[in-house]
């Protein structure tokens, strides 16, 4: 079933919200309580270069939960991942602050980013609500990976980029058991390679850009 017109004008103000407008939080940032560390110009470098990908990785984590809402067949699943996608929004708050703070700026790639993913989960749930869900479920897993690698690369001082790394890992393995939970497929394993390689590029691009 495609999606109403009116369906994807809201989704389209959503999507220029999630590339240009500053994301909120509703829960407190993560690293709040955390005291900021001495950092060498090296290491900011480097760590706002790490948030970065994650930021981009939210940006493609909206579009996902975006092509979801518009596609789900089953408004049960609709309004199970209003939560979820929410929580995305504030991930993309949490990394955009810090990279702000160690002097980095976001990808230029992110419109790019943005619309393949968007593209990628209106297809799949288009084909049907598992699909996209599988999409989702598996996308949150190769992110919890990501987000486990970019832990152990920081800095080890930079203990506020953990901080936020760390909650965001503990929400991302919550929404893909949600995913599972809502009856994702478990994608061939062709896709999953072919995810993982996506993610590679996305992840060695906005390193840099
Ligand atoms: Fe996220
Ligand atoms: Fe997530």
């Amino acid at each position: 079933m495609l999606p109403s017109l009116d369906k994807l004008i809201v989704e389209f103000d959503k999507g220029l919200r999630t590339l240009f407008a500053e994301a909120s939080s509703r829960r407190p940032h993560p690293d709040v309580q955390t005291p900021d560390a001495e950092l060498s110009e090296e290491e900011k470098k480097h760590a706002a270069r790490l948030m970065r990908i994650n930021h981009c990785g939210e940006i493609c984590a909206q579009a996902l939960y975006q092509g979801q809402a518009l596609t789900a067949r089953d408004p049960k699943n609709k309004e199970a991942f209003t939560e979820a996608a929410w929580q995305e929004t504030e991930h993309l708050a949490w990394t955009a602050k810090r990279i702000d703070e160690l002097g980095g700026h976001k990808s230029l790639l992110n419109p790019i980013w943005y619309t393949g993913s968007l593209a990628i989960g209106i297809t799949a749930g288009l084909i049907g609500d598992k699909w996209n869900l599988g999409f989702l479920a598996e996308t949150e897993h190769q992110v919890a990976k990501h987000l486990d690698e970019h832990m152990e690369k920081l800095p080890p001082q930079d203990q506020k980029s953990y901080a936020i790394l760390d909650q965001m890992k503990t929400d991302e393995l919550e929404h893909a058991d949600q995913a599972i939970e809502h009856g994702a497929a478990n994608l061939p394993l062709p896709v999953k390679a072919m995810m993982q390689l996506t993610s590679k590029v996305m992840t060695k691009s906005s390193y840099w850009i």
